[in-house]
């Protein structure tokens, strides 16, 4: 889905207008512009506070109003947004048109968190009903006064959420479709178009370069494990930054097979991976000038005779060695052998994001990532690219005492059995692999994937969470 913008003076459509009206001066401008809504507005005793709706007029004048609340900030208008497609679905409004001269009086945050919440919501993975009759909205069409100022932004959200949309669309494919050589396919046709290369690391490359615990994961399927090494380079840069995702195709939780409860949606356990690929694919696209290499662990956790077993120790490429305590806990295993990787080529920053673990889940629920870092800019760059795009983050601690727990009996560490705070632990263990290079885990397992409708998403499914966070996190240190 694609937004398009035309002048207001411009256009004789005569459709439904979906008007924000920001709270009470807005209703009392809209009424100076509109008399004939003023007794509608009067029968609801209509305010413009965030959430209102009021459809309303006739002719050529038909106008769907929804309130904003006031003043209009970034997170009022991803709300907005969302009310907007609300509409939008509920009345099956096939093509919209938006009265956008209200939003832009305000910044380019506010104007590009309502073109990026508009295109979010208005996603949908549909493929596998059999009834062709759900309803798709085609298009968006936004009325402004000055065409010009929006069209920068617009570009940009339009090439933002194409990629979201299938980063969204392979984190939501079901898993006997995706595999680690699927991936592989994606991030070969993506660079055909695009302007990044692919390295592959098949089994026998990962045998010679010891990823071991890669290796060791992916031992349980029939699809080989594989390591992708993604690298784009502008003409000129000044930083160099590495991105490291998680690549479970999935994670049936192995031998330590999981309940069926937790073990369905495990089919998202991959979407650090598919943000990875979508981030370096965004950057290369709109010709960032950083340098960008992302690293894409792929394997499939399963049960069989082959399988890795608790008890198994794993030495891994840097000489650390880890005991298997139980083979569920298999993220941090691929992450450590791409981690060591990614930090022999001495980026600036290495940033890693993984469906990493339940206990982040029941911390901060499907609204904040966790943020583990010990680098000071990193975590303030991170937090403001946050703040602008919604994708939340919350800082934990890496509290270094903590590190007792993930200490074994029999090699350097063990890979769980941490006790409480596990996700702090195991953010602990994935900084054991990280060596000097300044280093951020993000643990995304609460906020990649959605079952319930959240404030700002109106769909449920893959989120995307990170593509929009990364990639404006990589413009700012650029
Ligand atoms: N992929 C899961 C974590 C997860 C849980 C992601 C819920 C998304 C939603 C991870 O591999 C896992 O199984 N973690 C276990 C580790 C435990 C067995 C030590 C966990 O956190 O419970
Ligand atoms: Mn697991
Ligand atoms: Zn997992």
């Amino acid at each position: 889905m694609k937004i398009r913008i035309k002048q207001k003076n411009e256009y004789s459509g005569d459709e439904y207008i979906i008007t924000p009206v920001v709270g009470k001066k807005g209703v009392v401008e809209l009424i100076k512009e509109n008399p004939e809504v003023k007794n509608d507005i009067r029968k609801i005793d209509f305010k413009g506070n965030e959430g209102e709706k009021l459809l309303s007029g006739s002719g050529d004048k038909k106008l769907f109003l929804t309130g904003t609340g006031s003043p209009l900030n970034e997170d009022l208008t991803r709300k907005l947004s969302k009310n907007i497609i609300t509409i939008v679905k509920e009345f099956r409004i096939r093509r919209s048109v938006i009265d956008g001269t209200e939003i832009e009086k305000y910044s380019d945050a506010v104007i590009s968190n309502f073109f990026d919440y508009l295109l979010l919501n208005s996603y949908t993975f549909e493929k596998y009903f059999s009834n062709g009759n759900r309803f798709i909205p085609d298009s968006i069409l936004i009325l402004v006064n000055n065409k010009k100022k929006f069209i920068r932004i617009l570009t940009e959200s339009n090439k933002i959420s194409e990629v979201v949309d299938y980063v969204r669309d392979l984190i939501n494919e079901i898993p006997s479709v995706v595999t680690p050589d699927f991936i592989k396919k994606k991030a070969l046709s993506l660079s055909e178009n695009g302007n990044f290369e692919v390295e592959i690391f098949d089994h026998k490359r990962l045998k010679k370069e010891k990823l071991n615990g890669l290796l060791n994961v992916g031992t349980g399927s029939e699809h080989k494990p594989l390591l992708l090494k993604l690298s784009y380079t502008p003409p000129e840069f000044d930083k160099e930054v590495a991105i490291v995702g998680k690549g479970i195709t999935y994670d049936s939780g192995g031998l330590n097979i999981k309940p069926g409860s937790h073990m369905s949606t495990m089919k998202s356990d991959m979407s650090g991976s598919a943000v990875a690929l979508g981030v370096i694919d965004l950057v290369s696209m709109l010709n960032l000038p950083v340098k960008l290499i992302s690293y894409l662990p792929l394997a499939e956790n399963m049960p069989s005779e082959r399988s890795y077993k608790p008890d198994d120790i794993i030495t891994f490429r840097n000489g650390k060695s880890v005991e298997i305590i139980n083979t569920d806990a298999e993220g941090r295993l691929v992450l450590a052998d791409a981690i060591i990787l990614a930090s022999e080529e001495k980026p600036d920053f290495l940033i890693e994001l993984s469906t990493l673990t339940g206990s982040i889940v029941a911390a901060l629920g499907e609204s904040f990532a966790g943020m583990f870092t010990k680098n000071k800019k990193l975590s303030k760059n991170l937090k403001a690219a946050c703040d602008r795009t919604g994708e939340y983050l919350w800082e934990m601690p890496l509290y270094e005492s903590y590190k007792t727990s993930i200490k074994s009996k029999v090699a350097d560490l063990k890979n769980a059995g941490y006790g409480a705070a596990s996700s702090i632990k195991a953010g602990l263990f994935l900084n054991e692999f990280s060596g000097s290079t300044p280093f951020a885990h993000l643990d995304i397992a609460g906020t990649a994937f959605i079952e319930k409708e959240n404030e700002y998403l109106g769909t449920t499914g893959a989120t995307g969470f990170g593509v929009r966070l990364l990639y404006n996190f990589l413009k700012s240190i650029s």
